[in-house]
This record gives C-alpha cells, structure tokens and sequence, in this order.
C-alpha cells in the first residue's frame, strides 16, 4: 500500500467529504487483481521479500527506531497488522476526525487495552456515571485488583461533580485518565468535554504529565458527535453499535493523536486485542452506509421519543431532544452533538413488572441487548445489561426498574409506534 493516490482527500482544491472516501480510501485495486473491493486478507502472517526487509518492518513495528518520513509501516503478522485493519483504521480516523485509529476485537478490548495503556498500579481513574455495565466491571472489580482505582461522578451532577471526584481523586494517587461516557449509557446524561480538557490542562504536571481525556461515543459517534473537537484526547466506540449497524459483528475502536495510540497499539500487540480481518472487512462495508442508516435511525426515533412523550403509560423519556431550555444538560448537548441519535430510555408507570409487561408483548421490536443496529431493539438496564451495578447504586444513576431503553431502527416508524401502542396498551 505505498501508492499515495489511493491516500488522496483532495480533487484539486476540494476536501473530499468522508462520504465519499469511505468508498475506497487506502485502497488500491491494481494491487488485489483489481477486484473494485478490497479482498478480505485472511492470513496470519505475510512474506518477506528478504531477511533485510523483515528486519526493518520490525524495527518500525517495535519502536527500535523514528519512522523515515513517507515510510509505511511493512506487513508483518496479522495480530501486528493486515490490510484490512489498515484500511479500516484510515477510515475510521476520517470520520473520527483524528489522525489515527485502531481497531479491536469488541469496544471493551478498546477500552480494555486503552485504560492498561494509561494506568499503573498507584493510579485513579475519575470516571462519569453511569458508564456501560462492562466498564463499570472494569473500573470497579477488575482494575483495582491490580492497585488502580477510581472515583466516579454522577453526569446530572454537572461540572461541579466532576469538580469534586478529581478533588477527592488527588487525594487518592495520580489521575491517569479522566473516563467520560457522553451522552451515558442508558441514561443520555451529558458530560462537558471542554470543562474536563480545563481540568486536565490544570493538572498538568512539572514533567508536563497531564490525565488523558478517554471519550466513550458509542452512542452518538462517529456521525452525531466528535469529541476530539470538544477537548478529548482519545475517543473510544463500540464498534459493534452503530459503524457495524447490521447486529452482526462484535468490534471496538480507538482514535485520536498517533502519538497518543503509540502505547495503545503496542499494548494491543501484546494482548492480542486486535480485530479479525474478516470483521475489518465487515465494518469497511458497514462505514459506507454508516450516515445513511444513523440519519433514518435518527429520524424514526425522533417520532417514536414524541409518541411516547404522550402516551398516558409513559412517565417519562430521557431523550436528548427534550432538554427543557433551562436544563443544565442543554447547553452540552448544543455545543457538542449535532443530533439526539436513536438510543433512549423511557420510564412506564409502575416498576419491573409493568416494563417486563411491555417487553414481554412487543412484537416488531425485538427483545435485546445491544444498539445501533438496523432493527429496533428494547431491553431492561436495571435486569440486563447494568444488573451487575448494587441496586442502590442503579437507583442513585437513574436506572430504576420502570426503565426501558430503546435503540430506534430503520424501519418504518410508524409500524414501531403500533407496536408500541399495542405493548403499552
Ligand atoms: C456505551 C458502550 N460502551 C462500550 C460497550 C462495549 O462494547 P462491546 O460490546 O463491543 O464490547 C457498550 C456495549 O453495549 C456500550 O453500550
């Protein structure tokens, strides 16, 4: 892949939109029989010209020495690197807005393999609340058995709860990492990306140390929020949401300065957290219809968020579209989203009884965990995919057993709003 005509973003003076690039960027078809799509590489490993070009490829792969400038990296083993990762991480950096990807096997191996690349023993992690149930495994179960701990912080506290965990943190180690996830999984609360980048530039270091900022955009990224425009220095998605989009793979990615995905990616080497070429080449498909079906989904949940907002069943819907003016949530929402998405949670009258009554009768809409992808999907936080947190501690994030989340598809809203109409009846 040293041909840079199959890197160019530009015609002429013109910025090629993402849109377009997603159809072949990286890519060149005079290399692979000039098939129009990229061959999936299924290979472990790959053939060396000479002992001397083996030798160099591993002297750029391990770090033993600067990259000559135009040089690319040459393919060694597919746990080190493949074609298919390659592409899809130059892809998912165009939409990311960042100079670099990686990609993983599923978005806790990207999360996984960030935070081990960041903390050490004698670490705190300040995390916002509430974060997905398999995260909040790992900053509360798994990571402290290896000495790094963390303090969380409620998003509907604001700037002021994160204010106080980074206080109360200071007194516990070095902060490594500030771990936000905006909006929150299932709760949509919002987290100032440009109040926490304040907050880490403050804790800048005599050695020039500082917390990396850690952004979960699993449930807006990469089409309806950039975090790395609002102050974060790494963005971290679940693949296997909305950039996979079909409920068909399970991978995860990781984006932002080369420098800064330099440790990431030799942790991920080692750890052997990367994707399998066939899901690259899956997700590749994927990011060509990636703003397509986010738009439709977007659109459907829009009508399926106002249905609910007015059935005499419903309590209450936590959809970003609703702030009132004068929620504090608002303004974040303004400044760093450009849509609500399609990923929400409502609240029935009564508790786990009547949701799981709900659940239970639905009939187009299918009864899972999960997001992002082309069908709609319903599940219940407090019993499913956040069951693990302590009841009192669900409650005090909003997860309550009348709790419904929703991730609207793209199918016609109207046939979601009778199911609906029908469940909730
Ligand atoms: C917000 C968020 N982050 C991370 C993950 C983990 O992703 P994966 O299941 O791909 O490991 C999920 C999964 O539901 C999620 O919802």
């Amino acid at each position: 892949m040293t041909d840079t005509r199959w890197r160019d973003r530009l015609l002429g003076n013109r910025a090629l939109s993402p849109e377009t690039l997603m159809m072949g960027y990286g890519y060149n078809p005079f290399l692979s029989e000039r098939s129009l799509k990229p061959p999936v590489f299924h290979t472990s490993t790959f053939v060396f010209r000479s002992a001397e070009d083996g030798k160099t490829f591993f002297e750029l792969a391990y770090g033993l020495r600067q990259k000559h400038p135009n040089e690319e990296p040459g393919l060694i083993y597919s746990r080190i690197n493949n074609p298919d990762l390659e592409m899809l991480e130059d892809r998912l950096a165009i939409w990311d807005q960042a100079e670099a990807s990686l990609v993983f096997a599923s978005g806790m191996a990207a999360i996984s393999t960030t935070l081990w690349a960041y903390a050490r023993p004698g670490s705190v992690i300040v995390h916002s609340g509430p974060v997905y149930g398999g995260t909040e495994f790992l900053l509360t179960k798994i990571l402290p058995q290896f000495g790094i701990t963390s303090i969380g912080f409620l998003t509907e506290g604001g700037n002021k709860a994160m204010d106080d965990a980074v206080e109360a943190a200071r007194g516990k180690g070095s902060i490594a990492v500030l771990y936000l996830e905006t909006p929150a999984n299932p709760t949509n609360g919002m987290v100032d990306l440009e109040h926490a980048r304040q907050i880490a530039s403050r804790l800048r270091g005599a050695d020039s140390k500082q917390p990396v900022i850690v952004v979960d955009n699993t449930l807006l990224g990469p089409i309806y929020q950039r975090p790395l425009a609002h102050g974060a220095d790494l963005v971290v998605t679940s693949l296997t949401k909305y950039v996979g989009g079909h409920s068909d793979l399970i991978a995860g990615g990781c984006s932002g300065a080369t420098a800064l995905l330099e440790p990431i990616r030799g942790m991920r080497t080692i750890l052997g957290t990367m994707c399998d070429p066939h899901t690259g080449w899956l997700l590749m498909r994927s990011l060509e219809t990636l703003k397509l079906r986010m738009a439709a989904a977007a659109d459907g949940a829009r009508k399926v968020a106002v249905f609910l907002s007015t059935h005499p069943n419903v309590a209450a819907v936590w959809y970003l579209g609703f702030l009132p003016e004068d929620h504090p949530d608002r303004l974040v929402f303004e400044r760093q989203c450009e849509s609500p998405g399609s990923t929400f949670s409502f609240e029935v009258k009564g508790g786990e009884a009547e949701a799981f009554a709900v659940l239970n009768r639905l009939k187009v809409i299918k009864l899972a965990v999960s997001l992002g992808g082309t069908e709609t999907l319903a599940s219940h936080p407090a019993a499913m995919t956040h069951s693990d947190i302590p009841q009192a501690e669900r409650l005090r994030l909003g997860i309550t057993p009348a709790l419904i989340r929703i991730s609207v598809g793209i199918e016609d809203p109207d046939d979601l709003i009778a199911d609906l109409t029908q469940a909730l009846a």
